[in-house]
């Protein structure tokens, strides 16, 4: 059983009485700015970037801030339970890391520390087809433990970029099977990069110089498609052939659906005709998103499009959610409106580009310590029962709330 993951708060304050002070900010939100600090502008520009005028990461964020939580008094809510089951896989918290490709732009470690410090809070991930450690790697490195070596039996799962070549995209999927990935998450809502400013304005695509290719360069199938002995600029060119696949299209899924087994989620899904299209061809679940903002422009917040997506799909099919979510707050409201789990994202490439591995583990015990204050507080005791009635839009509460308060008077 777990400590109570809030029990961070009181560390940080007894370690505060000898003088010692958390290594990064407790403020999740503050980590964008510490990153740029330490970042080449072509790191923070891929990491931090958005499409266009960067409107949809600014609605994904507008999205959080226009609920407010409503919390009731007087609950003995003493333990919290944050656990969640998923496809029968027990998670410590409703939290996963996000797919998140090239983390060496950031981080010489890249994938290989991100995962130490997700395995030292106990928190699954979700590896990108766009890693720049091979997916053996990481699960080597997933194997090897945590730092209390308790932690291997963590989820975790692969993000397949269905590649133009189906012989490389069996080829992803099998070495997954193979190392002990869980679930595949197919990401659909990038058929290709977004416009996106900041790396065009640098001329930078990771990948382009390197970083994020290596699933790709170490696949047979891959390989077989570059003449012997390929290095260098040829392989480059093969990766920009293969990596994007605009012709994907709805009539393809069942060809990855006869492929495996594993559990099989669509990862950009907005629309709920789209939700219940893929449950159709045999997906068993969604991940709400608009990839943090990244490809479309003037997208709707992904966090509005969450309660439809849920209605759509009914309660039992496993809805997660990302873009935008930064805080312990910000869960129990993605929670309420529908997800079984999130998925955090840049906030956790911080940590990595501020200090690697530690600086992975510190944001995730932060977002969990700050999740279970905010179940505490709201008068929760267990994720499981975080529903809308836990929310109120902002504003005057219905007048309704208020009859107590308006009974005639009696003297
Ligand atoms: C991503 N994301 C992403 N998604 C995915 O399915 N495959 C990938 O390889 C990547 N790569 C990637 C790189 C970087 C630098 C970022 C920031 C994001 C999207 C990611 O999984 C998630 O949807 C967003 O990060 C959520 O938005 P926020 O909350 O991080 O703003
Ligand atoms: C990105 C891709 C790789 O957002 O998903 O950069």
């Amino acid at each position: 059983m777990q400590a109570a993951r809030s029990g961070l708060v009181r560390e940080i304050y007894l370690a505060g009485i000898g003088g010692h002070t958390p290594p990064l900010p407790t403020d999740l939100t503050a980590l964008e700015d510490a990153a740029r600090a330490v970042l080449a502008p072509t790191a923070y520009g891929y990491a931090a970037g958005n499409a266009g005028t960067g409107a949809t990461g600014r609605a994904n964020r507008e999205a959080f801030d226009q609920w407010r939580l409503l919390p009731r008094m007087l609950q003995g809510a003493a333990r919290r339970d944050l656990t969640v089951s998923l496809f029968g896989q027990r998670l410590s918290a409703p939290v996963l890391l996000a797919p998140v490709a090239a983390q060496t732009v950031v981080h010489p470690e890249g994938e290989l520390a991100s995962v130490r410090g997700a395995l030292d809070v106990e928190v699954p991930f979700v590896l990108s087809t766009g890693a720049s450690h091979t997916l053996e790697e990481v699960a080597a490195t997933a194997d090897a433990g945590g730092a209390d070596r308790a932690t291997d039996s963590i989820p975790r799962w692969f993000q397949l970029y269905w590649p133009a070549d189906r012989a490389v995209a069996e080829s992803l999927v099998r070495r997954a099977e193979a190392k002990g990935y869980t679930a595949l998450v197919l990401t659909v809502d990038a058929p290709s990069f977004g416009y996106r400013p900041a790396d065009l304005d640098h001329g930078y695509l990771p990948f382009l110089n390197g970083a994020g290719i290596a699933n790709f360069t170490s696949d047979p199938a891959f390989r077989s498609g570059l003449p012997a002995g390929a290095d260098g600029p040829a392989v480059t060119a093969h990766w920009a052939q293969v990596f994007a696949n605009p012709t994907l299209n709805w009539e393809d899924l069942p060809w990855l659906r006869g492929l495996t087994s594993l559990p099989l989620l669509l990862k950009g899904i907005l629309h709920p005709d789209d939700a219940r299209r893929a449950l159709d061809l045999g997906a068993d679940g969604v991940i709400v998103s608009n990839h943090g903002g990244r490809q479309l422009d003037g997208s709707v917040a992904a966090l509005d499009a969450l309660p439809s997506v849920r209605a759509a799909v009914g309660q039992s099919v496993p809805v997660l959610f990302d873009s935008g979510v930064r805080t312990g707050s910000d869960i129990v409201k993605a929670l309420a409106l529908g997800a079984d789990a999130i998925l955090y994202g840049r906030p956790y490439l911080y940590g990595l580009a501020l200090r690697g591995r530690e600086g992975v583990a510190h944001v995730l015990r932060c977002l969990l310590a700050e999740l279970d204050l905010t179940l505490a507080l709201t008068g929760c005791r267990s994720v499981g029962e975080l529903a809308q009635g836990v929310l109120a839009p902002p504003g005057p509460l219905p007048v309704t709330f208020q009859a107590p308060c308006t009974e005639p008077k009696t003297r």
